[in-house]
């Protein structure tokens, strides 16, 4: 099958669509002909070699987590789905860095039915994010009332974990450049700028009370944001590598101190889509042969929504 795949660590330009052998579903797992499929910021960072010391990959390394596609192939044991069904959903993650979504055809071990108002696009890029933003609201105790701050909140998770947390009940208050502010009022948010001034800003959006803090952009506004949760256990960060320094709890799959995979979330998501209270931003659609724009728009760190690419 086509995949994209890369042989050497460097620019987005290693990018390449090759042939490499079709995956089969194994027990508990299903294949999809993938429609559409996620791009993630740790995709650049693993093809720039960013890892490279602490994870080695095994070169070529074939891209991508979660896609959406009709099901061929049902492994042993999975009930509820068949052969033709439309379903989007992820690959497993807990043994480390896996891949090979971005693919004519991908083995999911976790989906949901997509629903019919969510595009092959849209929902091609929604499990991984959906996963990540319902485990840490999950840890965060998101809840009804919940007075909640997301840091980052008009990028791909922070997007999903806005109108996640808002049918939860939360009230949200989240960040962004002056540009997506009326975008994140769209998805249920209260926009503030980012940087200098945070503080001030939030605590009087928020009379005072800021119960739980997501962190999406791990741009280092750490002391920040523990000061205004007024405990860093009230914090939690999706990409701030010296969380531990603050007392903060970075989220992650795989490591010691993982959290366990929230898949649950997307069926949550597909019955929320259905009742028009959730939708999933679309920065971009490319082809795979066109995946290097993709990743240089993804460099920017100013991806309004999810980048999706299609096989
Ligand atoms: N730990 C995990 O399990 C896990 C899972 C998924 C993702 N992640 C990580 O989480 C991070 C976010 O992922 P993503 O897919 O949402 O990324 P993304 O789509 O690239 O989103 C980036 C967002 O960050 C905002 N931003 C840029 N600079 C900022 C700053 N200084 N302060 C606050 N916000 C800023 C941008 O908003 P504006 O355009 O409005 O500036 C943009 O919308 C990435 O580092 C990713 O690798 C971790």
């Amino acid at each position: 099958m086509r995949a994209l795949t890369f042989a050497q660590y460097g620019p987005p330009d290693v990018l390449e669509v090759t042939d490499i052998p079709d995956p089969h579903a194994a027990a508990g797992q299903i294949r999809v002909a993938v429609r559409a499929s996620g791009l993630t910021p740790s995709d650049c960072r693993l093809r720039a070699g960013l890892f490279r010391h602490l994870f080695p990959l095994d070169l070529p390394y074939a891209l991508g987590v979660d896609a959406a596609g009709v099901v061929d192939e049902v492994g042993s044991g999975v009930t509820g789905v068949r052969p033709g069904d439309a379903v989007f959903g992820m690959i497993d993650l807990t043994p480390g860095l896996v891949g090979g979504a971005n693919a004519e055809y991908a083995v999911l071990s976790a989906w949901a039915r997509k629903p019919d108002a969510l595009s092959w696009e849209q929902a091609g890029g929604a499990a991984a994010n959906v996963e990540t933003a319902t485990r840490a609201l999950d840890r965060l105790e998101v809840g009804s009332g919940t007075s909640l701050l997301i840091e980052g909140a008009a990028g791909g998770v922070g997007t999903v974990a806005v109108q996640l947390a808002v049918a939860r009940g939360a009230t949200v208050i989240g960040t962004a450049s002056a540009r997506n502010h009326e975008f994140l009022v769209e998805l249920g948010a209260t926009p503030t700028a980012y940087g200098a001034g945070l503080g001030e800003r939030v605590t009087a959006l928020a009379a005072g009370r800021v119960d739980a803090v997501l962190d999406c952009a791990g741009s280092g506004s750490l002391p920040d944001l523990v000061r205004l949760a007024g405990n860093p256990g009230r914090v939690v960060t999706l990409a701030d590598m010296n969380a531990a320094e603050y007392g903060v709890h970075l989220t992650r799959l795989t490591g010691p101190d993982a959290d366990r995979q929230a898949v649950e979330g997307l069926a949550v998501a597909a019955d929320l889509a259905q009742q028009g209270r959730f939708t999933v931003p679309v920065a971009g659609v490319f082809p795979l042969e066109n995946a290097a724009a993709a990743h240089q728009l993804s460099e920017t760190g100013h991806a309004r929504g999810k980048i999706v690419l299609t096989p």
